[in-house]
């Protein structure tokens, strides 16, 4: 998994950040953190990938843990945020959380953003160890990849490759362009993801993300049409109701820290 991650780092950012509509979804995600966020917060970030959002939460006044299990990624994160003075980073495994050691405790939002939560099976233990970490009332925003994702279904199934279209629904080990090895991913319901966080957290809010944006594998083919992409993120917009979220390519859940279980 490392080894894989390790491999996509140096051009993470050509194919997902920087691309039109890589910077699309992830507006849409950071538009709904600020609402969150007050200067002064410290966040914990869990696979922090490239340190994108990151550097965007020591822009908004933040102090932030930023965390991944590649040290790829993490070196592209130093170098990206250093200048700011307010990003930690360091290596986590979320699979082991336990094991690293975190300079704050506790914080008062934690972000996983764009798919490092569907390197798990099980997000019981996360959930349990994460909860050691967050204050009473706390935010806790997930985005993981959507098991039913339209556009994917759609346009693979359109062009006869019924496999590729339908494999978020049994779960999938596959090799990213330019990755060293494949990788395994679960897509998560939100019933699962919500009932695993539930002993310490409980569900606030509930978004598609990039409900009418393709999936990353065809963002190439927008980045010549601004014109599509344009017409595609006014759809979006119009279209954020919680019961749409699992057909988007991603997902975000809100979670608050409870006091007592919930
Ligand atoms: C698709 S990238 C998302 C990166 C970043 N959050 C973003 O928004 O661009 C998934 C990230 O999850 C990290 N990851 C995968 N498995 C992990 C694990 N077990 N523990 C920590 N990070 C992991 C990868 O190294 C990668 O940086």
């Amino acid at each position: 998994m490392t080894a894989t991650f390790d491999s996509l780092a140096p051009t993470y950012d050509a194919h997902f950040t920087q691309m039109a509509a890589g910077r699309y979804v992830r507006q849409q995600v950071q538009q709904h953190l600020l609402r969150r966020l007050r200067p002064g917060d410290r966040v914990l970030e869990l696979g922090c990938g490239t340190g994108e959002d990151a550097l965007w939460l020591a822009q908004q006044g933040c102090h932030v843990t930023a965390t991944d299990v590649s040290e790829a990624m993490l070196a592209q994160t130093q170098a990206k945020t250093q200048a700011t003075g307010r990003v930690t980073v360091l290596a986590l495994d979320l699979q082991q959380p336990h094991a690293a050691s975190l300079p704050y405790t506790p914080y008062q939002v934690a972000l996983s953003n764009f798919g490092a939560l569907n390197c798990l099976t099980d997000w019981r233990p996360l959930s349990g160890w994460l909860a050691g970490h967050i204050v009473p009332g706390g935010r806790v925003l997930l985005v993981v990849m959507s098991p039913f994702c339209l556009w994917e279904m759609l346009w693979h199934g359109l062009h006869g490759d019924g496999r590729v279209a339908l494999r978020r629904l049994r779960g999938s080990t596959f090799q990213p362009p330019g990755a060293a090895a494949p990788i395994t991913i679960t897509y998560p319901t939100l019933r699962r993801l919500t009932g695993d966080f539930a002993p310490h957290f409980r569900r606030r809010a509930v978004l598609p993300v990039g409900l009418f944006i393709p999936p990353s594998d065809l963002y190439a083919a927008l980045e010549t049409r601004p014109r599509l992409l344009r017409w595609l993120a006014a759809l979006d917009e119009r279209a954020r109701w919680p019961w749409l979220a699992l057909l988007a390519d991603h997902y975000l859940v809100e979670l608050e820290r409870t006091e007592t279980p919930a």
